[in-house]
């Protein structure tokens, strides 16, 4: 192994479309730096000169949105613009659910509405901690009434290579691979 010094490792991320209120107005921010807290919990981190943070903070609501591969432009787009001086909104077609103030993407077919529960303070960054109170999602994307990721066919980023990422293949069972092994190492007396 060769050390290579303290780079962040753990991409690849879905690429979120961030959705709040901000003077009165939907705002979307492109955001990789995501994380799963607790099942119904998520953290985003956000630099705090971005436009959105002042809407999350007033509202305590955003919403995360996860475009699928055919959104790749108009992600990319809303991660190069800022809302300070551009309408992001207005090539999306917008809707709200039962937080008023977490505007979400009718073309993104997932969408999670989230009420902000905390926020880490760190130099550069607000982390904000929502709960997620609904997810809306395109029917087309259920398989047996649950979210199936290859149907979503999410967009994924990794900072390496600034690249945006596909899905790739299913390959196997979660809880379930590793009891070949389990077996294998009971035969030894191994347990
Ligand atoms: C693929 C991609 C991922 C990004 N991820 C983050 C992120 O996780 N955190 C962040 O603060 N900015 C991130 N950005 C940058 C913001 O999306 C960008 O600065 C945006 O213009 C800020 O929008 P706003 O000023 O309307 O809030 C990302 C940009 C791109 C293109």
């Amino acid at each position: 192994m060769q050390p290579i010094g303290p780079i962040n490792a753990l991409y690849p991320t879905p690429t979120t479309l961030v959705g709040a209120v901000v003077n009165g107005k939907p705002n979307f921010i492109t955001i990789a730096h995501i994380g799963i807290m607790t099942l119904n919990h998520i953290s985003l981190g956000i630099h705090k000169s971005h436009y959105t943070n002042a809407g999350i903070k007033e509202n305590e609501a955003f919403s995360v949105c996860l475009p699928s591969e055919a959104l790749m432009v108009q992600t990319d787009y809303c991660g190069i613009m800022t809302g300070k001086k551009t309408d992001k909104a207005a090539i999306f077609d917008v809707f709200y659910g039962e937080l008023e103030t977490a505007p979400m993407i009718r073309e993104c077919p997932v969408c999670m509405e989230c009420r902000l529960e905390r926020i880490v303070d760190f130099a550069e960054h607000d982390v904000f901690v929502g709960e997620v109170v609904q997810t809306h999602v395109h029917p087309d994307v259920l398989k047996e009434g649950k979210i199936d990721i290859a149907r979503v066919n999410p967009l994924l980023f990794d900072m390496a290579s600034k690249h945006y990422w596909a899905l790739g293949e299913r390959l196997g069972q979660c809880w379930g691979e590793g009891k070949k092994l389990k077996r294998k190492t009971e035969l030894r007396g191994n347990n």
